[in-house]
């Protein structure tokens, strides 16, 4: 089958973009607001993006800021200009669920979540305790994407990674041990994925 994006002619039961790009790992961003309160939402539109400097990025969809604003993740960075990716693992899979839950302003997601929090080293935004792998990270660009619905708003937001915390219990002969990590992949639908299934390849020479 083939089909065109802007009709959206696909005749399936759903739009199955988000489904042919996967898996996408989840960052788990904490980030915090004018006021100093603690902000965790997961996004899966994310990935590195350069490892010398490391930069990763994810994006925003979603309401425009002429409606009930962007994304409190968006808007904290906006503001604050720095965000922790924390690696979403299989273990944590059901704190980062609730985590996306629509609650009301002032509510928070890691009370909700029941998630502990600790002091990252470089930036004000808290690291996820449960999360093996927390990346302190300062906002370097955001870019606004084209939206075909006027109440939505798309971007892009960049960030460079300057400190990584990794718990040692996840290092093994030197490498990160993955296969105890299982880090969380998001599928398309509901669908999810834990990595433990690993196999190596030389490139050639
Ligand atoms: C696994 C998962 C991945 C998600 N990925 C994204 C994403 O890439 N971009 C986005 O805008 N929302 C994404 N969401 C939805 C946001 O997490 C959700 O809108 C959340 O309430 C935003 O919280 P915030 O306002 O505190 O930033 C995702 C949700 C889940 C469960």
């Amino acid at each position: 089958m083939f089909y065109e994006t802007k009709k959206n002619n696909h005749g399936l039961k759903f739009n199955p973009f988000k489904s042919c790009i996967i898996p996408r790992p989840i960052a788990w961003i904490t980030t915090i607001s004018e006021d100093g309160e603690d902000n965790c939402a997961p996004y899966s539109f994310f990935n590195g993006v350069a490892s010398d400097p490391p930069m990763v990025m994810f994006a925003n969809n979603g309401p425009a800021p002429s409606l009930r604003g962007p994304k409190d993740t968006f808007t904290n960075i906006k503001n604050n200009k720095e965000f922790v990716v924390n690696i979403s693992t299989y273990e944590s899979k059901d704190k980062m669920n609730k985590t996306c839950a629509p609650l009301s302003s002032g509510e928070s997601e890691i009370e909700y979540a029941s998630l502990e929090t600790k002091e990252s080293n470089f930036i004000k935004p808290k690291s996820l305790k449960i999360s093996p792998i927390n990346m302190e990270c300062v906002l370097y660009k955001i870019v606004d994407l084209p939206n075909t619905n006027e109440n939505e708003y798309n971007a892009i937001i960049i960030g460079k990674v300057i400190g990584i915390n990794i718990d040692d219990e996840f290092i093994k002969d030197g490498i990160i041990n993955v296969k105890k990590l299982k880090p969380l992949a998001r599928l398309g639908y509901m669908d999810y994925s834990a990595v433990d299934n690993i196999f190596s390849m030389k490139r050639p020479s």
